[in-house]
């Protein structure tokens, strides 16, 4: 079953700790943290301070804090972010010439590390990285905003990701999708294979409460592994 990670973007930051709170109850294992500096994407949001002080919360109920790093140098930041207590830092592959440094820095550090493609970036990009990673984080709109239209041409790069580590033996390499994931959405992922889908808007905007649109998320994700599985099924049944 597929893991909703919620994006903190869409949280209304003045009730940010009932709010992760409310999450939390619903057994989210992660919470994901989109860091933006104007420039590697247009927008601005938080820093190390906002995981310092989630990081309590989180640890109370046994969850990771799962640091998005959207910024032209990741190498800047990692320490602090790991110092406030990110368990594992995300960097676009698009941001370095030498990821193995920033990704073995990552290590050094402490933490889980995860490498993340935009939508326009060739999977190829990851071949050699990939072994190196405990994620890789497939971007599913252009980031910068919550809330944008997810773009279907990235579920084939999903499945082929899937393929890609399944064929290397890579298994443990876990595949996070992020960016317009909504009910309507969240099978297609899941049919290609993505173990993890970050949801912002999809959790905490609209007239619904979080644990409503968390439990429909799921459902939705649900009905798509089962309707996949007995797709599986009936293949292998014709042979
Ligand atoms: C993309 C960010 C996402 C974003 C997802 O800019 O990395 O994490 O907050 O938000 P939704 O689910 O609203 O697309
Ligand atoms: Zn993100």
């Amino acid at each position: 079953m597929i893991d909703i990670v919620p994006s903190l973007l869409s949280a209304d930051f003045l009730e940010l700790g009932r709010q992760v709170r409310e999450v939390l109850d619903e057994k989210v294992t992660r919470l994901h943290v989109d860091v933006m500096d104007g420039h590697f994407v247009p927008n601005l949001s938080m820093g190390p301070h906002v995981v310092r002080c989630l990081k309590p919360l989180a640890d109370e109920y046994g969850a990771q804090l799962d640091v998005h790093l959207m910024v032209t140098d990741p190498a800047r930041h990692i320490e602090a972010f790991v110092e406030a207590g990110a368990d594992i830092l995300t960097v676009q592959q698009e941001t370095h010439a030498h990821l193995e440094r920033l990704t073995g820095r990552v290590r050094e550090l402490g933490a889980e590390v995860g490498v993340a493609i935009n939508p326009a970036t060739p999977l190829a990009l990851l071949e050699e990285i990939v072994s190196q990673v405990d994620q890789v984080l497939v971007l599913t709109v252009s980031p910068g905003f919550g809330g944008q239209r997810f773009l279907g041409w990235t579920v084939d790069k999903i499945a082929r990701l899937r393929r890609l580590l399944v064929d290397r033996g890579l298994e443990k390499v876990t595949i996070e999708v992020d960016g317009g994931i909504h009910r309507d959405t969240i099978g297609s992922v899941v049919g290609a294979g993505a173990d993890r889908a970050v949801v912002g808007s999809g959790v905490f905007d609209g007239p619904d409460t979080i644990a409503h649109n968390l439990r429909r998320l799921r459902d939705a994700a649900r009905a798509a592994a089962e309707s996949s599985q007995q797709g599986t099924d009936r293949k292998h049944g014709e042979r």
